[in-house]
C-alpha cells in the first residue's frame, strides 16, 4: 500500500496493495477487529477536506473488483457505509473525537518518532504492543499533521522558487559580467571614454534624439541599443544615455568600447558620476533606505508571514516577495530623477532593459505632447483582454480612504518601458514632490495603500500629466502570457517582455525569443565563452 502526497499537484493517492489485510487490526475494546474500512473512512474524512483525493485503485477496499478512479466513484462506495450504521457503529467514538481535537502549533514540531510513511505508520501499528483506538487515531493525526505541513511548505517554496527563478542572476550573465570587468582591467581597448571627446557636446545638444536606459544587465543592455540603432533610419541622430550601477559600470563600458554602435553616440555613466547624485541631492536614496526598514519589519518580518498556518501558501509566497530587494533598486527608481539626471535636456525617451525595438523610433519626437509630461501607452484597452484590463484599482488599495478619495478606480492606466518624457515640462510640475509624497503615504500607513513596485507611486505622481501614445509603439506582456503570436509581436514597433518570464531566462516563452535572440551575435568571443545560447 502507498500514500503519496503530491505537493504541486495537491493530490493524495492512496494505492492498495498487498498486506492490507494483515495490518489493519487494531484493538478496540475486548475485540479484534478488522479496520481496513475504518482506516479508509478515516484517511477519506481526514484529507478529503483539504485536498482533492484520489484513489487510483479500491479494489482492496471490499474484494471488489472494479476500478474507481474518481472522487464521484469513491464517495458511491465509501460514503454509504461510512454514513450509514453498519460502519458507524464499529469506529469507536476516541478516534473521532481524537481526530477532532483542535490541533495545537507544535503537536509535531520536533518529534522524531512520527511515521513519515503509510508504510512506517502500518509499521508501527502492527508492532506495537497498546495498538488501541487510542493510540492509533494519536499516530495517524500526526501522520497526516506532518504530511500536510511537508505539502504546505512545499507549496510555499514552489511558489517562491517561480519568484527567484526570475529575479536571480543566471549563471551565464554573471559569467558574461565577469569575463567583461577582467577584459576592463587587462585591455585598454575596453577602457574607451564613451562617448569619445569630439562626441561629447552631442550628450547635451537637443537636436539629437535621446534615449535613456537604465541597467545592470549587459546582455539585456545590448539588445536594447542593438535593436534601437539597427532599427534607426538616421542612427548618427541617436544618442543613447545607458545609466548603471557601480558595480556593472566596468563590464557595461567593456562591452560598448568593444562593440561600438557608431553612428549612434553612445554614453555609460554609472549613478555615481551624475553630479546631481554626488553632490549629495539624493532623495532616491533615503526613500528607498526607509521602505527597505518599513518592508524588513512588514507583517512582522518573513518568519511571522511564513508562522501564519491558515495563510493560503500563494499568499505567503506573495507576502514574501513584497520584502523582495527586487521591487526597490535604485534602477528602477532612478526614472523618478530624469529633469536632474540630465538638466540640459528637453526631452528623452526612457526604455526599461526587457525590451526589444522593432523600428525607427524618431518618430516620437514629432508626437504632440499637448502640454503633457509622459507619454504612454494605456492599458485598459486593446484586443488582448488578458493585459489590458489595467486600471487604477487594478495597482492602488482602493479600500484605503485616502486613495479613494483622491482617484478614480476606473480610470485608466499606462505603462512604464517606453515612455516619452518632455523634461521641460516635468521642471514646471511638482511630479517628483508628488511622488515622494506618497511614497511617504505609504510608507506610514504600513504598504497599505500598494505594495509592489515603482508603477503604483508613478501613476499617482502622473495623474493628469498622460499623453496617450499609439499601442503600436509598446507591446505588452511577452513576459507573463504566452499568446500572443510571433506574427502580432512582429507588427509592434517596441515589444516588452515585462512579467517574470524574461528572455534571458530560462523560463523564457520559447516561440518569442527569437524576437530578442536576433539581436545578439552568438558568434562573439563572449557570449560564446559565456555558454549564451540562441535558444
Ligand atoms: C493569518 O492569516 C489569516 C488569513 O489572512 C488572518 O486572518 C490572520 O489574522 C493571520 N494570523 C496572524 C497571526 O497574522
Ligand atoms: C503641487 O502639488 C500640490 C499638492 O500635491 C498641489 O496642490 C499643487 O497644485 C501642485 N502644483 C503644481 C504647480 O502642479
Ligand atoms: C487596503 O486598505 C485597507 C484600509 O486601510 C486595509 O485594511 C487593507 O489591509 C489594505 N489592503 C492591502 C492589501 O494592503
Ligand atoms: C492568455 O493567456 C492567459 C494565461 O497564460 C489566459 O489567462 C488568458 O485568458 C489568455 N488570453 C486570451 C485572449 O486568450
Amino acid at each position: 500500500m502507498q500514500l503519496h502526497v503530491s505537493p504541486s499537484l495537491r493530490h493524495v493517492t492512496v494505492l492498495p496493495g498487498k498486506g492490507v489485510r494483515e495490518f489493519i487490526k487494531v484493538r478496540v475494546g475486548p475485540r479484534w477487529a478488522s479496520y481496513r474500512m475504518l482506516f479508509y473512512s478515516l484517511l477519506f474524512f481526514t484529507f478529503l477536506l483539504r485536498f482533492i483525493f484520489v484513489l487510483s485503485t479500491v479494489d482492496a477496499i471490499d474484494g471488489d473488483h472494479s476500478k474507481c478512479s474518481t472522487i464521484g466513484c469513491l464517495g458511491k462506495r465509501i460514503a454509504p457505509k461510512i454514513l450509514g450504521r453498519r460502519i458507524q457503529s464499529n469506529v469507536p467514538e476516541v478516534i473521532y473525537r481524537i481526530l477532532d481535537e483542535p490541533v495545537s502549533e507544535d503537536e509535531v514540531q520536533g518529534k522524531s518518532d512520527i511515521p513519515q510513511t503509510l508504510q512506517d505508520f502500518m509499521a508501527e501499528i502492527k508492532e506495537s504492543s497498546k495498538s488501541d483506538a487510542k493510540s492509533f487515531a494519536l499516530k495517524l493525526r500526526q501522520m497526516i499533521l506532518l504530511l500536510e505541513q511537508r505539502t504546505r511548505n512545499a507549496k510555499i517554496q514552489e511558489y517562491l522558487y517561480r519568484h527567484v527563478a526570475s529575479s536571480s542572476i543566471p549563471k551565464q550573465l554573471h559569467c558574461l559580467a565577469l569575463k567583461l570587468a577582467n577584459e576592463h582591467s587587462n585591455n585598454a581597448a575596453a577602457r574607451l571614454q564613451l562617448p569619445s571627446a569630439e562626441l561629447v557636446p552631442a550628450l547635451v545638444d537637443n537636436s539629437y534624439f535621446h534615449f535613456v536606459l537604465a541597467s545592470d544587465n549587459v546582455l539585456a543592455a545590448s539588445v536594447v541599443a542593438t535593436s534601437l540603432v539597427k532599427n534607426a533610419l538616421r542612427p548618427r541622430n541617436f544618442v543613447l544615455h545607458i545609466i548603471t550601477d557601480e558595480k556593472t559600470y566596468a563590464p557595461m563600458q567593456a562591452w560598448f568600447s568593444l562593440h561600438p554602435l557608431a553612428p549612434a553616440v553612445i554614453e555609460v555613466k554609472s549613478l555615481n558620476q551624475f553630479d546631481w547624485i554626488s553632490k549629495g541631492k539624493i532623495p532616491v536614496l533615503e526613500a528607498m533606505e526607509k521602505d527597505q526598514r518599513v518592508r524588513s519589519k512588514f507583517r512582522g518580518g518573513s518568519s511571522a508571514i511564513v508562522a501564519n498556518n491558515t495563510e493560503k501558501p500563494q499568499v505567503i509566497a506573495a507576502k514574501l516577495q513584497a520584502l523582495s530587494p527586487k521591487y526597490n533598486s535604485l534602477m528602477n527608481h532612478i526614472r523618478i530623477h530624469l529633469p536632474e539626471l540630465f538638466p540640459s535636456l528637453n526631452k528623452v525617451v526612457f526604455l526599461d532593459d526587457d525590451i526589444v525595438i522593432q523600428t525607427d523610433l524618431s518618430p516620437l519626437w514629432d508626437i504632440d505632447m499637448n502640454g503633457k509630461v509622459n507619454g504612454a501607452v494605456e492599458t485598459c484597452r486593446g484586443e488582448d483582454s488578458f493585459v489590458m484590463s489595467k486600471r487604477l484599482k487594478s495597482y492602488l488599495n482602493f479600500s484605503h480612504p485616502l486613495i479613494a478619495h483622491s482617484f478614480d478606480p476606473n480610470e485608466c492606466a499606462w505603462a512604464y518601458g517606453m515612455n516619452i518624457f518632455d523634461l521641460e515640462a516635468w521642471r514646471k510640475s511638482n511630479i517628483t514632490l508628488t511622488y515622494y509624497h506618497w511614497l511617504e503615504q505609504n510608507l506610514k500607513s504600513d504598504l497599505s495603500l500598494w505594495q509592489l513596485g515603482t508603477l503604483p507611486p508613478g501613476l499617482i505622481a502622473f495623474h493628469g500629466q498622460v499623453r496617450v501614445i499609439d499601442p503600436f509603439w509598446h507591446m505588452l506582456g511577452l513576459g507573463y502570457q504566452d499568446n500572443t503570436t510571433l506574427s502580432d509581436a512582429e507588427t509592434a514597433g517596441v515589444i516588452h517582455f515585462n512579467g517574470r518570464a524574461k528572455p534571458w531566462l530560462d523560463i523564457a516563452f520559447p516561440q518569442l525569443r527569437p524576437l530578442w535572440a536576433k539581436y545578439i551575435d552568438f558568434s562573439d568571443k563572449f557570449i560564446k565563452g559565456c555558454h549564451i545560447r540562441a535558444s
